[in-house]
C-alpha cells in the first residue's frame, strides 16, 4: 500500500499517481481523506458518483450531456472557474476493462508555447457566470507559493483575445499529436490522482460492456 507521502511525492514529481486497489476495504471518502484534504465545492457533493450516461439522459451542461458515451476530450476540471480545484481523484467502484482514463502533461504545452504567451492568452467561460463574462488566463500563477496553473477546456472556454485564438489552435494541435498515458480503473479501489493545475485528462468512449462503470470522484485542495 502506497503511503500518503509517496503518493504526494509522485504527484508533485510526475503530475499524477496511480495506485491499484487502494484501500479496497474502505469507502471512497475514507480512501480520499487518507490522501489529502477534500475540497468541497459549491454545487458538488464531497464525493461524486460518475456513471456513463447517454447525451439524452444526462444534464445538458455537462460533459455527458455533450459527449454522452463518446470520448471525453482532454481538459482540466472546472477550467472555467476562476480558481479550478487543485487535485482530482478518481477511484474505481465498478470497474470497466475497456475504458481508459487518459492523462497528458500540460508542462509539455507550456514548454512548447511559453509561459508568457499563455499568460497573455485570455479566455472566458462559454456561458456567463454570476459575475458576467470573467476573463481568465490560460496560464496563471494564482498564489505566489502554490505553483502555476494551466486551464484547458475546448467545450467550456472561449477565446477572448487574439493571443487566445492562436493559443487554443496550437494547444489543440499539440494534443492531437501527443501520446497520452492511459490508465484502466478496472478493479474496485484503483485510484488515479491528478494535479489539475498541471495535467489534462480525458476518457475513451464507453462500450456496451462498460455501461455499469462507476467511478467515485473528489477534489482535493492539498495532499498530505
Ligand atoms: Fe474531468
Amino acid at each position: 500500500m502506497a503511503s500518503a507521502e509517496a503518493i504526494r511525492d509522485s504527484v508533485h514529481r510526475d503530475g499524477y499517481a496511480f495506485i491499484a486497489e487502494f484501500h479496497v476495504e474502505h469507502e471512497a471518502l475514507e480512501a480520499f481523506e487518507s490522501i489529502g484534504k477534500i475540497d468541497v465545492l459549491e454545487g458538488f457533493a464531497s464525493v461524486q458518483s460518475l456513471t456513463p450516461k447517454s447525451e439524452t439522459s444526462a444534464t445538458p451542461n455537462t460533459y455527458s450531456g455533450n459527449y454522452g458515451l463518446g470520448e471525453f476530450p482532454f481538459h482540466t476540471d472546472l477550467a472555467h472557474w476562476s480558481l479550478p480545484p487543485r487535485y482530482v481523484v478518481l477511484r474505481c467502484e465498478v470497474g470497466a476493462s475497456s475504458v481508459s482514463t487518459r492523462v497528458l502533461d500540460g508542462a509539455c504545452v507550456i514548454d512548447s508555447l511559453g509561459e508568457e504567451f499563455l499568460y497573455r492568452s485570455l479566455v472566458t467561460p462559454r456561458r456567463p457566470t454570476q459575475y458576467g463574462y470573467q476573463l481568465l488566463r490560460v496560464f496563471d500563477k494564482p498564489n505566489q507559493d502554490d505553483g502555476s496553473l494551466l486551464r484547458w477546456d475546448s467545450l467550456y472556454l472561449r477565446a477572448a483575445n487574439k493571443a487566445a485564438v492562436k493559443a487554443i489552435d496550437q494547444i489543440a494541435q499539440l494534443i492531437a499529436c501527443s501520446t497520452p498515458l492511459e490508465f484502466l480503473l478496472r478493479s474496485r479501489g484503483d485510484t488515479l490522482i491528478v494535479d489539475n493545475w498541471r495535467m489534462l485528462h480525458g476518457r475513451s468512449s464507453i462500450g456496451a460492456d462498460s455501461i455499469s462503470r462507476n467511478v467515485q470522484r473528489a477534489y482535493l485542495s492539498e495532499l498530505k
